[in-house]
This record gives structure tokens, C-alpha cells and sequence, in this order.
């Protein structure tokens, strides 16, 4: 089967997006110092261009992780694959990732972080899929709210491809 792209979203208004979440978490975080946890693979792209854009100190880490058991928040459990290097307790964590769907993954991974005590921790994603949440997570900071559509693009992909596109297309089959 052969896919096509259509852009959602242009690298010029990905990129403005970006600026103004820069901005505003740079306003809410003024005089404090950010730990941002980029979520691999997906969310490496958005993180770093999010981070360029933020004006007060940033320390950068990521974190991989997969979720496993029943999917409900009681049952669940998260395997984390790659462990952050830095240690969170005390600081003012944004967890960075690049689109949430069901919500059970990052839900459990909040969780997780939680337990290590920072002194904040806030979610920042590029993109939000509302119509699929299964799983409640709060979201402080959102670039885009999207129907439900498959997208690729600024580190999302498609069977691993089409991370390194510079904007936020859907895919279609032909
Ligand atoms: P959740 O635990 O169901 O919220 O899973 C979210 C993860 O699924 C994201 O971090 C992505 O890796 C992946 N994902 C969800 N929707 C899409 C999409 O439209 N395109 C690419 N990846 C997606
Ligand atoms: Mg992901």
C-alpha cells in the first residue's frame, strides 16, 4: 500500500506555534529554572525546538517509556526503556511530548515522575487528538487540537518513518 501526506500544519506555522508556547512558559516559569523531558521518540523534535524558544535557564533530558496491562489507570503499568539521567526532586519539570491520543501512556508516566518529587510538573504537547482521550491527563500547554486523523511529521511517524519531516502532515492511503 503506497501513502500520501496532505500538510496540516506548515513549518511556518508549526514554528510560530512553537514561538508562542516559548513565550508563554517562559513568562509563567519567570526567574525559575525548567527540567524539560523530551518523550522519545515522538517528542525529541518538538523539545528541542520548544526549548531554543524559551528564554529562562532549561536543563534538557528525555525519557523513553511503553505502557502495558489493561490500559485503565488502576491497572496499567509503565515500562520505562530509557531512564532520564537527570534527577527531577526540586525542580520545575515539563514533560515535552509530540501529540497525545488515549492518554494512557503519558498518564502513567506522570505518575511515575510524580514519585521522584519536582517541585512542579506540568505537560506540554504539540498536539492534541481530545476525541481519543481514554485515559483523563492534564494538559498545561498545547500547540494544536486536532480531529481524530493519523499525522506524521516534526517526530511523529509512520511505521518509523516521516519523523524528520518539517511539518505536521496526514497520511492517506492510496
Ligand atoms: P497514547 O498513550 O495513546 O496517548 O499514545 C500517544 C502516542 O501514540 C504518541 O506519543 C505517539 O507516539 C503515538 N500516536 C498517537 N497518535 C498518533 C498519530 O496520529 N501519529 C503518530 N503517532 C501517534
Ligand atoms: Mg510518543
Amino acid at each position: 500500500m503506497n501513502e500520501q501526506i496532505h500538510i496540516m500544519y506548515s513549518e511556518q506555522e508549526v514554528d510560530a506555534r512553537i514561538a508562542e508556547l516559548g513565550r508563554q512558559i517562559s513568562e509563567d516559569f519567570k526567574g525559575e529554572e525548567i527540567l524539560a523531558v523530551g518523550i522519545l521518540r515522538g517528542g525529541a523534535f518538538f523539545c528541542t525546538e520548544l526549548t531554543k524558544r524559551i528564554t529562562v535557564p532549561v536543563i534538557l533530558d528525555f525519557i523513553e517509556a511503553s505502557s502495558y496491562g489493561s490500559g485503565t489507570q488502576s491497572s496499567g503499568t509503565v515500562r520505562i526503556t530509557k531512564d532520564l539521567i537527570e534527577d527531577i526532586e526540586g525542580k520545575n519539570v515539563i514533560v515535552v511530548e509530540d501529540i497525545i491520543d488515549s492518554g494512557r501512556t503519558l498518564n502513567l508516566l506522570l505518575e511515575n515522575l510524580k514519585q521522584r518529587k519536582p517541585k512542579s510538573l506540568k505537560l506540554c504537547t504539540l498536539l492534541d487528538k481530545p476525541d481519543r482521550r481514554v485515559v483523563e491527563v492534564p494538559v498545561d500547554y498545547n500547540g494544536f487540537q486536532i480531529p481524530d486523523q493519523f499525522v506524521v511529521g516534526y517526530g511523529m511517524d509512520y511505521a518509523q518513518r516521516y519523523r524528520n519531516l518539517p511539518y505536521i502532515g496526514v497520511v492517506e492511503m492510496e
